[in-house]
């Protein structure tokens, strides 16, 4: 019943069918660059056809009888809207007519990235905004920009304009600066996507930025230390720090461990088996983004108290042997300096190994 209706009503609505044709383009749709040269082929197949011909805005071929296939030939696609269409004609003057879909690109004059903002270094854990200038390029409906920083893909954007004339777009895209970045290339890419199968036209890219990223110290050993004195060995007490910019380094030693040189700027500090004294060195680091301190807890070990307190009765004074990068530091004047009195009447013998 209901496909009675149905059937009825396709054939009030559709043409009488007194003879019928087919016509194929070869390819059915095409990507031109702008000025470059197109070429397809029609083919018609019916038995009851006359010719076959193409008409264009840019010249066709006229319609040629007796022949089931011509080719359009356009030497230079130098319109932006671009629709040829290919038609056969039957002997009875009926016609069917197929259009060639044809996309009319052309990549950017240029692609280039501004200087992110706000101006000036990028600082750990704040927001900045890149933005991607492209100009001149067609058609934006299918237009991507991809932000690639090192060999990854940070961040992909896509057109939503619909447009077949040349336009100028911009994209941004905000970013959070993190320590990792530091030093590493990021740049955006123009990117015109086809239908599958389509043509892979390569991306453009803008000039890479290089990011420098300030970010506080960063102690690379945990903030706090319990180190144990072993009598015949030496000590070094590591502070090294990453920061952006290097950072600066002090040290508070306990009293009876007088520093000679207040503006020493070292990573580490080695005390020498002659002088080991237990207690608290603190090593602070510094930059223009923080400052963060360490603290090193230097106990004794257990039983080795009488052989520590002759080792330091039999000194008058001793210094301490600094290292800085691997290099023995030591200055006429002595970097460390102590006095026995000191040790023996403020300092108690501490907890023993932890
Ligand atoms: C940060 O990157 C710059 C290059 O942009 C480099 O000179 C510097 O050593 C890097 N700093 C750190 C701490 O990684
Ligand atoms: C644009 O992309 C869509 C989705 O991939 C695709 O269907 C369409 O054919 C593309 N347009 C052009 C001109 O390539």
């Amino acid at each position: 019943m209901w496909f009675l209706i149905f059937s009825g009503f396709l054939a009030w609505t559709g043409k009488p069918v007194t003879s019928s044709c087919v016509v194929e383009i070869d390819p059915p749709r095409a990507a031109v660059r702008y000025g470059n040269p197109l070429l397809a082929d029609c083919k018609a197949s019916s038995d009851q056809l006359h010719g076959v011909g193409w008409e264009s805005s840019l010249g066709g071929v006229s319609l040629t009888p007796n022949t089931s296939s011509v080719t359009l030939n356009i030497t230079a696609v130098t319109q932006w809207k671009f629709k040829p269409q290919c038609y056969a004609t039957l002997n009875d003057g009926d016609q069917c007519i197929e259009n060639l879909h044809v996309t009319v690109f052309k990549m950017p004059d240029s692609v280039s990235l501004a200087q992110p903002t706000p101006v000036g270094p990028l600082v750990e854990g704040k927001q900045y905004r890149l933005r991607c200038d492209i100009v001149n390029v067609a058609p934006a409906d299918n237009l991507s920009v991809h932000w690639v920083q090192g060999n990854k893909i940070v961040h992909l954007d896509g057109s939503k304009e619909n447009g077949i004339h040349p336009v100028d777009k911009s994209f941004v895209v905000d970013l959070t600066a993190s320590r990792n970045d530091n030093g590493s290339q990021i740049w955006c890419e123009a990117k015109l996507n086809f239908w599958s199968g389509g043509p892979n036209v390569p991306p453009m890219r803008s000039k890479s930025y290089e990011m420098t990223v300030l970010y506080p110290p960063t102690f690379t050993s945990p903030d706090n230390e319990i180190v144990e004195l072993q009598a015949a060995s030496k000590l070094t007490l590591k502070c090294a720090a990453a920061g952006n910019p290097a950072p600066a380094y002090s040290w508070d030693v306990p009293h009876s461990v007088k520093l000679a040189n207040k503006d020493l700027n070292l990573q580490q500090a080695v005390l020498m088996p002659s002088i080991h004294f237990p207690g608290v060195y603190n090593c602070t680091a510094s930059n223009s983004q923080g400052t963060k301190t360490k603290s090193f807890t230097v106990t004794e070990v257990k039983g080795d108290r009488t052989m520590f307190a002759a080792l330091v009765g039999g000194i008058t004074a001793v210094g301490v042997l600094l290292l800085v990068a691997g290099l023995f530091f030591v200055t006429p004047d002595g970097t460390f300096s102590c006095i026995k009195g000191d040790y023996l009447r403020g300092q108690p013998t501490s907890s023993g190994p932890v």
